[in-house]
């Protein structure tokens, strides 16, 4: 038993240290690569429009917390709305870059936190809603499963939690296989450079060390496993979809709440003992 916990662990310890190492690496043209994406732009417009469903106009949405926010596409756009949002990424350079640009845009209600979300530690009903976009595929599948259980805790009741990410099984379904079929057709089109990219995809595919995805529908199963209620997914493009739930219970037992603690809780949220960059 102590031997497989550890073993996990080191399973664990391994893959935040590799998605550190490449991501540290990608941090400088992220930006660049993700406001110049027609499809990642539509997946995060389609997290922002399900995060902020049902609410009045101007109304705020309470504290945020973005998970793998890399340079703040959901970050940013949410800070103008929330009182606050905590960006939490395992990559420092990542956090710069979204501080640069949260600066550049007078922004000061984004709080950055350089933690694997695996060891992301918040204060229990906390939170007003939770997003994330294009990370969660990234975590082994038991990492999923605790970041989601992780979630619901840190949700206040009736607090919402927002995924957007490439959801696509291995070709279990008919859904899976339509989408596989149509993105090797798209690279394939492309020539030789098409086709070496179909080949590097299926290696990554078959092997999952750097991308995990899981199918819309064994998201939308972990999801009402760990509590949640009013499990909605919606394809989006491609292999994007949006998974978006409700955290059980009802959302009056918030006034019994002290009526700071939500706004503190990016204060009070650890990881693994690293801190918001320079
Ligand atoms: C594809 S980018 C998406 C960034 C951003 N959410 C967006 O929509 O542009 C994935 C992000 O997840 C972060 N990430 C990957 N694994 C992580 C982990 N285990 N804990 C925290 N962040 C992680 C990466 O550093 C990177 O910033």
């Amino acid at each position: 038993m102590e031997r497989s916990t550890s073993g996990s662990t080191t399973k664990q310890s391994v893959a935040i240290h590799r998605q550190r190492r490449v991501w540290e690496a990608r941090a400088r043209n992220w930006n660049h690569h993700a406001s110049n994406n027609e499809g990642l732009r539509t997946v995060v417009a389609a997290v922002i429009d399900t995060a902020t469903t049902g609410l009045a106009d101007g109304e705020p949405l309470g504290t945020v917390v973005d998970l793998g926010c890399g340079s703040g596409q959901l970050t940013l756009a949410l800070a103008k709305r929330a009182t606050k949002v905590l960006g939490v990424d395992v990559s420092a350079s990542m956090l710069r870059e979204l501080e640069q640009r949260a600066a550049a845009e007078g922004i000061t209600n984004v709080e950055c936190l350089v933690s694997p979300i695996e060891r992301l530690s918040l204060p229990p009903g906390s939170v007003d809603i939770v997003v994330s976009n294009y990370a969660l595929h990234h975590l082994r599948d038991p990492d999923k499963a605790v970041a989601v259980a992780a979630a619901a805790r840190w949700l206040r009741p009736g607090g919402r939690l927002v995924i957007g990410d490439m959801m696509l099984g291995r070709g279990a379904d008919a859904a899976d296989r339509a989408v596989i079929a149509d993105k090797v057709r798209q690279l394939a089109r492309r020539g030789p450079g098409g086709w070496w990219r179909v080949a590097k995809n299926a290696v990554r595919f078959i092997v999952r060390i750097q991308e995990r995805p899981l199918s819309r529908s064994a998201w939308v199963a972990l999801v009402q496993r760990s509590g949640f209620v009013d499990v909605q997914a919606s394809a989006v493009v491609h292999e994007a979809a949006v998974v978006s739930a409700v955290r059980a219970g009802s959302p009056t037992t918030e006034a019994a709440r002290p009526a700071d603690s939500a706004s503190n809780a990016a204060a009070k949220a650890t990881g693994d003992g690293a801190s918001a960059p320079a």
